[in-house]
């Protein structure tokens, strides 16, 4: 059976970072997310006897690395299902991957959809998250509608992301600005295995959960300011575990930090703006609808901005009847 399945991709607002468990990708602490309704991946999926061997392309490319990690993917799936067909995945970001708008949280929540779906599989939106989250932990927060929390769970079955609230919950809008298409030298994976070398991430985990229960009451009562200076400092949090791990990791291109500065001018100006970054050199600007023309046009003033997405709250992953093959 072939089945087609598209997911956003999700910008956390209390980060991930570090798994106290490799192999499954269980997360040393809870996050908290909104997806994002222009960063989309769309993914076709079919298992076949006729197929001599497993097939994957992505954005056009069949890269080795990628196809590894969606074949290992694809075998947590075919063993669930009890089958040993082949399987032909041809899968479409609608942006950059690897610069840091996190298209493996879009992608494996795609995959995780279409191929179970394909499989023959009917797992719940639960299921579905525990599944995504070993192919990539911020993948199971693309699962649920929305607003989500990813409970940070000490086992495979309670470390999942739900829905704290639907996407037409709040109109607040998170404008992605591409400073760069290059690709990141160290990838998400590779850059949280350095956590504990930084003397500032136990400091980090023991303020965590008040962080947590902060950001949704701040989510809960639509305090846009409150929630915006949280999500800011936790990112800078962040990257100041980043910068202190050993080898030091530094995401940020010269447009990163030009950015950062005028949303910071801007905000002494009046306007409800406030940024967050991942592992890449873009960065996500959150911004209450009011203040958005306003920022859209400063943005075009600056050399350095590539091009600028404007994301409002998505609904989850979800399954469409257009397939790519
Ligand atoms: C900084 O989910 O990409 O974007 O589980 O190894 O695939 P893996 O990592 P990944 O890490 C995302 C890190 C982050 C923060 C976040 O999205 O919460």
């Amino acid at each position: 059976m072939k089945a087609t399945a598209i997911a956003p991709s999700n910008i956390a607002f209390i980060k991930y970072w570090g798994k106290k468990d490799e192999k499954l990708r269980l997360p040393e602490n809870g996050s908290i997310s909104m997806n994002l309704s222009n960063l989309k991946t769309v993914t076709t999926v079919e298992f076949s006897r006729i197929l001599k061997e497993d097939a994957v392309i992505i954005d056009g490319k069949s890269e080795k690395k990628e196809m590894e990690r969606v074949v290992k993917h694809l075998d947590r799936i075919r063993k669930i299902a009890n089958l040993s067909d082949k399987v032909k995945v041809i899968s479409q970001n609608n942006f950059p991957s690897e610069t840091g708008l996190s298209s493996s949280a879009s992608g494996f929540a795609a995959l995780s959809l279409a191929a179970s779906k394909a499989a023959g599989l009917n797992l719940s939106k639960k299921e579905l998250s525990i599944l995504a989250r070993q192919g990539s932990g911020s993948a199971c927060r693309s699962i649920p509608d929305g607003f989500v929390e990813w409970l940070n769970g000490d086992t495979n079955e309670s470390s999942y992301a739900y829905s704290l609230h639907p996407a037409s919950y709040w109109h607040i809008l998170d404008v992605v600005v591409i400073i760069s298409q290059d690709k990141k030298d160290t990838s998400s994976t590779e850059g949280q295995k350095l956590i504990m070398s930084s003397p500032f991430f136990k400091v980090r985990l023991s303020n965590i959960k008040r962080k947590i229960s902060l950001c949704k009451k701040y989510l809960k009562e639509k305090k846009f300011s409150e929630l915006g200076e949280l999500i800011e400092a936790e990112a800078l949090e962040l990257h100041a575990i980043m910068l202190t791990s050993s080898p030091s990791l530094i995401y940020w291109l010269p447009g990163t930090v030009q950015v950062m500065r005028l949303v910071k001018k801007l905000r002494s100006e009046g306007l409800s703006v406030y940024f967050t970054v991942n592992t890449g050199q873009d960065i996500h600007i959150i911004v209450e609808g009011r203040s958005r023309e306003n920022l859209l046009e400063k943005l075009k003033r600056i050399k350095n901005v590539k091009k600028v997405i404007v994301n409002e709250p998505s609904e989850g992953v979800r399954l469409i009847n257009r397939h790519l093959f």
